[in-house]
C-alpha cells in the first residue's frame, strides 16, 4: 500500500453512518465512469456527484487553480455529509490529493484515482507500460514517481493527449473525427512495444473500445474505474461504512449545464437522473 493512501485512512476517526453518501467529483463527465463502476459494485450506496463543467477542462489549468476548485468542491460535498470523497479525476488527483488530505483528511476519507491504479500495475509487473492523460497529469510526473517506487523494473512511457477530453465532452466518439485523433496520438513511437496502457484520465474509458481496437486488442487497457471502485469498497468495508439500508437517490450537480453531461449520465445510469446546477463559484 502506498504511503499517501495509508495516511488517508489512518487519520479518519468518525466511525458512524453507513447511510451517508459518497461524494465523487471530476471536471465533467469523466468521473461518471468511476461513479458507474461504484454503482455496479455497491448498489446500496448513494452518490453525490459534482461535475465542474464551468471549469472544464482541468487538464489545461494550473495546479493552483485545480487545487482551489478541488477544495471548494470537497467543502460542497461535505455539506451533503459525504462519508468519503473520491477525486474521480487524474488531473485533480495529481494536483490536489495531498492538499485535500492535509486539509480534510481528519473529517472525511479521501481517495484519489492514481494510487490504486499504480498499485494494480505494480502487481502486474509489466515490462513496458504506457500512460496517456491530460497535460496537467502527464507534466506532474505522478505516475512515474509512484511507479518508480512501487514497480522499479517497469519502464513507464507517458504521453499527453489533450484533445481527447474536449473531443469526448463535445460528443465526438465512435466516429471518424475521434478515430483520426486517437490514431494520431497512439501512433506515437513512444508507445510501441507497450504491453499495457493506463487510461490516465477518467474520461478515456468512454473511448476505451476505440483505443483497444487501435492496438488490435493486443495491449491491456488499464481503466481506473473498476480498480478504484474496488478500492473504495475495501475502504468502506474496513471502516464498517457500507450502507445496509436503502440507497436513496443519487444527485448529479454540475457547475454549468451542458446537454452532453445529461446524455452521458443517462447512458451510464439508465434512468432519468436528478441533475441540478450548483453555482458554487459566485
Ligand atoms: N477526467 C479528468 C482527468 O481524469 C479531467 C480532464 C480534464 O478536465 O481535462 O484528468
Amino acid at each position: 500500500m502506498l504511503p499517501a493512501f495509508r495516511r488517508a485512512v489512518s487519520h479518519y476517526s468518525i466511525m458512524e453512518a453507513g447511510n451517508r453518501p459518497i461524494g465523487v467529483f471530476d471536471s465533467g463527465v469523466g468521473g461518471l465512469t468511476v461513479a458507474h463502476a461504484i454503482r455496479q459494485l455497491l448498489p446500496g450506496e448513494r452518490i453525490i456527484y459534482f461535475g465542474d463543467t464551468a471549469h472544464l477542462p482541468y487538464g489545461d489549468k494550473s495546479e493552483e487553480a485545480i487545487r482551489n476548485y478541488s477544495r471548494r468542491i470537497t467543502e460542497f460535498l461535505l455539506g451533503y455529509d459525504a462519508k468519503l470523497v473520491l477525486i474521480a479525476c487524474n488531473s485533480a488527483s495529481a494536483s490536489a490529493y495531498e492538499h485535500l488530505l492535509a486539509e480534510f483528511g481528519e473529517r472525511v476519507i479521501i481517495l484519489d484515482v492514481i494510487n490504486p491504479v499504480v498499485e494494480y500495475c505494480a502487481s502486474m509487473n509489466y515490462p513496458r507500460l504506457g500512460v496517456i492523460g491530460t497535460k496537467r497529469t502527464i507534466s506532474s510526473g505522478e505516475y512515474e514517481k509512484k511507479l518508480r517506487v512501487a514497480a522499479p523494473s517497469t519502464t513507464l512511457v507517458s504521453l499527453a493527449t489533450p484533445l481527447l477530453v474536449p473531443m469526448i465532452e463535445e460528443g465526438f466518439i465512435f466516429d471518424d473525427i475521434s478515430n483520426a485523433i486517437i490514431r494520431t496520438y497512439l501512433s506515437d513511437p513512444k508507445l510501441s512495444d507497450i504491453s499495457a496502457l493506463i487510461l490516465g484520465c477518467t474520461h478515456y474509458p468512454i473511448i476505451r473500445n476505440q483505443i483497444s481496437k487501435f492496438f488490435n486488442f493486443n495491449v491491456e487497457v488499464v481503466d481506473s474505474a473498476r480498480i478504484v471502485a474496488a478500492r473504495l469498497k475495501e475502504t468502506l468495508e474496513k471502516h464498517d461504512m457500507i450502507n445496509g439500508g436503502e440507497a436513496g437517490e443519487d444527485i448529479f450537480f454540475v457547475s454549468d449545464f451542458t446537454d452532453y453531461f445529461e446524455k452521458i449520465a443517462r447512458m451510464f445510469f439508465e434512468k432519468s437522473i436528478n441533475l441540478q446546477k450548483a453555482d458554487i463559484w459566485s
